[in-house]
């Protein structure tokens, strides 16, 4: 009999996306460059797919105080920057759904405005279903915008049947330690409930990241090997090439555990090492995540430095070209003690992983962008072939490649022709790009589209910020009661020496980056 294998068309007529219903969005920053970079390029990828409704309008607050002519003429731009040509009708429709309000957010009456405002909007296009808030401002603003919207009725249902929906969207950081969290989401839980919050960590709304949970649960090959008894080592990274840029005021009272590590590096950690969730339910999925994490050991104070490395970019080359160090970034306090780069050697207890460490780094200003999740397999119990020197065999390496390469990779020992007993190491590989696109799209969209939808799978909850801090505030303490300042790496290397001795401590080796 012969068997027919789907083809990725096949697959296509089963995952068309569900369109938004009718919308109206709001959002806090509208001036700002999340705005103009990622949501309003986002948003317009999703009309131009026809998975905005006609019965969308977007309502942009921010304190600049701009018209909505010249709020629609910077938008046009920054759609139209990018590197595809834009059709114009298309853009002109887009356009002709947003609006703009100044205003100061510490104002009372603001929120009166933007409730009026609301209400003439809604009529002028027939939306009366879903309102969603988006806090594209400074962390320090969450609890003041959320309290005067609660205070101005903007955060209950209106309309006569109640059945409205209110969202409220936020980005990261969500608090700055387990304190700062538990008090933020005490206040904003005031206002609104935990379903209506939709927290963003916009790895989550990634392709690769997102692919995690197929490869591993819509395969049976995968889990049978993914534990202690196949698995030697895991190494999660995320390089960037770039520097602090233009953000210094955020990073330099952040720093990379904050940044990056909190959120991107622990939600990667929790998909690769979660047990299978009972099924593919948002708060299910939520579940094991948070399972997972309060199965990562909490740090041993006495044994900070075996444990967590914390370095900062001294000056250095690219390409032949010179960069400024961390210190001497515009903006950057010349004392500053801000890691931008941390390694950490991580253990789960639990059956599946006992005894395997998860190897975990992220920094800027590294040798290449690379973002990446190394299953490292253990090497062959025994090797046939050492009557002709073949000893050491490589292990097998399964990477998932999240960005900029996104695919996945196997590597494996195999024979080259000639010689009896030549053998190289090959690599399988699998290039989205190759098979499903030119270009990812934007992760924004994906996570605007969910939340319009109501589907909070990609969006973490109250408990996994918590727990997340609860391991990590012990990190952040440690450092500040350090004698030492960071590491000093330099920029453009592609690891330095004590990141090394993490892993050179158990005999092993960090990944080239880029591999
Ligand atoms: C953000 C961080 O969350 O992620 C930035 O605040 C970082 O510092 C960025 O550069 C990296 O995102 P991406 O999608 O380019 O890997």
């Amino acid at each position: 009999m012969q068997e027919i294998i789907p083809s990725v068309e096949d697959y296509n007529v089963l995952c068309a996306e569900e369109a938004a219903g009718p919308n109206a969005l709001v959002v806090f920053g509208a001036s700002g460059d999340l705005t103009h970079r990622k949501l309003l390029v986002s948003l317009f990828a999703l009309f131009s797919e026809g998975l905005l409704s006609e019965r969308f309008y977007f309502l942009g607050c921010g304190r600049k105080e701009f018209s909505d002519e010249h709020f629609r003429n910077e938008a046009r731009k920054s759609i139209s920057k990018g590197p595809k040509a834009v059709p114009s009708e298309t853009l002109d429709a887009f356009i002709s759904k947003l609006y703009y309000l100044s205003g100061d957010y510490d104002d009372e009456g603001f929120y009166q405005r933007i409730k009026t405002r609301l209400a003439e909007l809604s009529r002028e296009h027939d939306v009366h279903e879903s309102v969603v808030f988006y806090m594209a401002v400074p962390p320090t603003l969450y609890p003041a915008i959320v309290e005067r919207l609660s205070s101005a009725g903007l955060a209950r249902p209106s309309g006569p049947d109640g059945s409205q929906k209110i969202k409220l969207v936020i980005e990261k950081p969500f608090g700055r330690d387990l304190a700062s969290a538990v008090d933020l989401n005490r206040r904003i839980s005031r206002c609104f409930g935990e379903s209506q919050i939709y927290r963003i960590d916009h790895y989550l709304g990634k392709e690769t990241v997102q692919n995690i949970l197929m490869l591993r649960f819509a395969n049976a090959i995968f889990e049978p090997v993914w534990n202690r008894n196949y698995i030697d080592n895991v190494q999660i990274t995320i390089a960037e090439t770039v520097g602090v840029e233009h953000r210094a005021g955020y990073y330099d009272t952040c720093g990379a555990l904050r940044d990056m590590f909190q959120n991107h590096m622990l939600q990667m950690l929790t998909l690769v090492a979660m047990e299978p969730p009972i099924s593919f339910e948002a708060d299910r999925i939520r579940d094991e995540k948070v399972r997972l994490l309060r199965s990562v050991r909490p740090l041993d104070p006495n044994r900070m430095r075996e444990f967590w490395i914390r370095g900062q970019y001294g000056p250095g080359s690219f390409g032949g070209k010179q960069v400024a160090g961390y210190l001497d970034e515009p903006g950057v306090s010349r004392n500053s003690r801000t890691e931008t780069f941390v390694a950490t050697k991580l253990f789960i207890d639990n059956w599946r992983w006992q005894g395997v460490p998860f190897y975990c780094r992220t920094g800027k200003r590294l040798a290449a962008k690379d973002t990446e999740i190394a299953i490292m397999f253990k090497k062959v119990p025994y090797s046939l072939f050492s009557s002709a020197g073949l000893n050491n065999l490589p292990a097998n390496v399964l990477v998932l490649q999240i960005q900029p390469e996104e695919g996945v990779s196997l590597s494996f020992q195999a024979k080259r022709p000639g010689s009896k007993l030549c053998m190289s190491t090959l690599n399988m590989r699998f290039s989205y790009r190759d098979v499903f696109f030119a270009e990812a799209p934007e992760a924004y969209r994906r996570l605007l589209l969910d939340c319009m939808v109501g589907n909070q799978t990609l969006f973490t909850r109250q408990d996994d910020v918590e727990v997340s801090w609860q391991l990590l505030t012990p990190v952040l303490q440690a450092w500040e009661q350090e004698a030492s300042a960071p590491h000093v790496y330099p920029a453009g290397g592609e690891t330095f020496p004590e990141a090394d001795r993490l892993l050179e401590a158990d005999g092993r080796k960090w990944r080239k980056l880029l591999q």
